[in-house]
This record gives C-alpha cells, structure tokens and sequence, in this order.
C-alpha cells in the first residue's frame, strides 16, 4: 500500500451513463421495494415520506457525493481509501466499510432466495388463497433447505457477474436491467392505480399526515435507515465503483441523477403497494409489519384476481429479483475489490472466496427470521449511517481540501462545490450524528423490548 498514491485500478466504466446506470442499480434494490413500503406502514405516514426525502436531498445528496469523490481522487478500493486519503488513522472506516458490506450481503442473499422462490412459485401454482396460507407458504421458503438454497443460489449469480468484471460484468447486466425495471414498475403503478380502494391506499399510508410524527423516535429511526439504506451510501459500495470513473465525470450531476432514479423508485414502489393492501383488505397484515410481509400480502391479494394475478405476482418478484441483483453485485464488489487491491489478488479469486465467506455468515439468516432483522437493524442501519458520518468527517472536515480539488478540477462550479462543502460539513455532519444517537437509542429499546 502506498499511502498517498493514486491507484491504478486496470478497468474504467464504458461511459457516463454506464456508471450512472450502474450506481442506479446499486441504490435501487429490495430497500426500495420492500423496505420503503415496511417502514412507510410502521406509522409515519406522510410525516415519513417528508423526513425521508429531506434527509436524502440535504443529509445522504453531499455524503454520495463525498463517496464518489473519496473513491475517484485516491483510486483505491473501500479498504484502503480511507487511509490513502486521511491516513492511517482512518483505517477503522475501511473495515468498517468491509463489515458493512460483508454483513448486509448475508441477509440481502436470503431476501433474494425468498423474492427468488416467490417468483417460482407465482409461476408455477396458484397463490396461496388466505392469509393463513400464505403464512404457511412464508414459512417454508423462510427456513430450512429452501432458504439456504436461494441464498446460496443468488450468492453465485451475483459472483458470476462480479467474476465477470465491471464491464463485460456489472455494467453489462444494469444496462439493460435498469430500463427494464423501470419499465415493469411504471405498469405496475398504472394498474395499481385502478384498483378499487386504490385512493385509500395512498391516502392511508403515503399521504396521513399527522405532525407529531416528525418528533417521533421510531419515524425518524425508519426515514434515516431508510435514507442511508435505499441510497446504499455510507458503506462503500459507491466508492468501489468510482474508483473506475475517470477524471472527467461531473459527480454532483451524476450524484443527483443517482438520487433521483432511487427516490422515484422508492416511491412508485410505495404507489404499487399501498393500493393493493387497501384493495384488498390487507391492512392489518401490513400494520403488524414484518420483514415478511409483502411476502405474505401481495401474492395473497392478487390471489383473488386469478390468472391475472399471477402474471401481477411474477412480474413483481420478478422485477424485485432484478433489482435485487444489480444491488448485491455492489455489495460484493466491495471486499472483492480491496482484497485485489490489498493483496493483489486475482477478481475470480476474491469474489469466490468471499462468496464463500458470505455464504457461511448467512446461514443463521437462513435459518430463522429474527435473526436475519437483527443483521439488517444492525448492518443495514447502525454500521450504514456510522459510516456517513465517518465519510462525512474525512470530506468535511479532515480532507475538505481533496473534495474541492477533485470536484473544481472535474469542472464543477466554485459556488457549487461551496455549497456542497458546506452541507458537508455543517448539515451533514450534525444531522448524522443525531440521527446516529436516535437509532441507536430506538433500537436499543426495541431490543430490549421496551420499544415499538
Ligand atoms: N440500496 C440497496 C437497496 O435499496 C441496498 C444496498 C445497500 C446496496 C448498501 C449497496 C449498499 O436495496
């Protein structure tokens, strides 16, 4: 390791978009179908809708940007950025970023065994007719050999793509990935919106506004996991891929496109699933949240629809699974990426020992479900937004010097990079670190039972 030194990473993106698309892909995942619409029940209704997009615009928007920043000037892998750019006093935050990604691709691989055996299953049978048999049906694909083989199975996918490589690999399946997740979501929302109870479904969920739940712990707790969770920035996964940007790419207009792609996926997903509940009477399965719950109400509700209902199902978990992948494929680039750059280590050799590694640590997620929420309560929000802040810190305030640099000599304009640096430093920074003390404290609770 040479601290100080660009690295030369030997692959670059084909293009602009390539990397946007790709970034889309990694922000755009199960977090937005399956987490936006779980954390938008518990509760805040409009009030979390509004802490969330807050949050993202002002707190996650300059924290990206300093991600990209930080993997595009040093030129290193998550492990070793942070000490390339801060020195070795920050090389807790490239562990953290490994742990991080290490942690919540264990979990996500379980989710995408269940989307996985969702779609099988949508394709292959009727869906389950009640809620009491969709409970059943949750419960086989969410313990034991089924959920160990979709784990497993959506380990290996994501590792052919990693093994691939970043183009002929990653940018290859998100380009056409992404149009068409787009496209399969934009029909799901037109045919939501004429289901009967369709307006009650906004109105109930996405649009109840009630002010106290803007100071309510839990609410708060959900819009900044979700925030941090959704953008997947705070971890490393963006970083990894910007180490193959080149010099020239404008990163706050990349960023905000990023941003963007990843909030109107969030809430067209919350426009799919809202209606549905209320249509078909799901609310109170949905109230009760729990990671299992689309899971258990959609395929329950479009049961009633028949023949059409299914090809709705499929398309769904369909649409989930290719969000999905485009997301894991992120995660594992960033332990596969630093052990190359660490250790000098081949790609295939990387990904499949950490496909290996990850397979191991999974197996207690497979195995019972409250486990697989304590790994995403604690992976997937108290290591994710530890990690803004330390990025925010390194940018902000102990390298501003590096992010100017990098945005002004990229072309981006003075006042803009100002503006940018500042939010960094003075909104970021305090919003992070009480949005960090919140969760920990809610979680605390909920853990101890106290809680929500
Ligand atoms: N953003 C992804 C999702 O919404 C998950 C993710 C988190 C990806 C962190 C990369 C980094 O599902």
């Amino acid at each position: 390791m040479t601290s100080g030194d660009r690295g030369h990473p030997p692959e670059q993106w084909g293009s602009s978009l390539g990397f946007v698309l790709a970034a889309a892909g990694s922000a755009v995942g199960l977090g937005n179908l399956w987490g936006f619409a779980y954390r938008a029940s518990q509760g805040g209704g409009a009030a979390f809708v509004v802490l969330y997009l807050l949050i993202v615009a002002v707190v996650c928007l300059p924290v990206l940007v300093a991600e990209m920043v930080l993997g595009r000037s040093t030129g290193h892998a998550p492990l070793l950025a942070p000490i390339t750019a801060g020195g070795r006093r920050w090389a807790p935050l490239g562990w953290l970023f490994m742990a991080a990604a290490i942690g919540i691709l264990s979990y996500y691989a379980v989710l995408m065994g269940w989307t996985g055996r969702s779609l099988i299953h949508a394709l292959s049978a009727p869906l389950p007719a009640d809620i009491p048999a969709a409970e059943r049906f949750f419960a086989g694909i969410s313990s034991g050999g089924d959920a160990v083989l979709g784990h497993l199975i959506s380990l290996a996918l994501t590792g052919v793509v990693v093994a691939a490589g970043i183009k002929a690999g990653i940018e290859r399946l998100t380009r056409w990935a992404m149009p068409l997740l787009f496209l399969l979501l934009l029909a799901l929302v037109i045919w939501a919106a004429f289901l009967p109870g369709a307006h009650e479904g906004y109105n109930g969920f996405l649009l109840r506004w009630d002010a106290s739940k803007l100071t309510d712990l839990t609410t708060i707790r959900n819009a900044f996991t979700q925030a941090f969770f959704s953008i997947g920035t705070g971890i490393g996964a963006i970083l990894a891929y910007s180490t193959y940007l080149n010099r020239r790419s404008g990163i706050p207009g990349e960023a905000v496109a990023v941003v963007g792609m990843d909030t109107a996926v969030g809430l067209m997903a919350g426009c799919i699933t809202f209606p549905l509940v209320a249509s078909f009477g799901l609310v109170d399965v949905v109230s009760s949240s729990t990671v299992g719950t689309l899971f258990i109400s959609l395929p329950t509700g479009l049961a009633s629809l028949g023949g059409a209902g299914r090809v709705v199902a499929a398309l769904f978990f369909l649409l989930a699974y290719v969000a999905a992948i485009t997301s894991s494929v992120s995660l594992l680039e960033v332990p596969v990426s630093s052990l190359m750059d660490r250790l000098g280590w081949s790609r295939s050799r990387s990904v499949w020992l950490m496909v290996l590694l990850i397979a191991v640590i999974g197996l207690p997620s497979c195995l019972d479900v409250a486990v697989l929420e304590r790994m995403d309560a604690l992976f997937g929000g108290v290591c994710l937004i530890a990690g803004g802040l330390l990025l925010a810190l390194l940018l902000g305030w102990q390298v501003p010097d590096r992010f100017r640099t990098d945005l002004l000599e990229s072309g981006s304009s003075p006042d803009l990079v100002r503006l940018l640096r500042w939010a960094l430093r003075w909104i970021s920074v305090p919003a992070i670190s009480l949005g960090l003390l919140i969760s920990i404290i809610d979680l605390a609770k909920s853990w101890s039972g106290a809680g929500a």
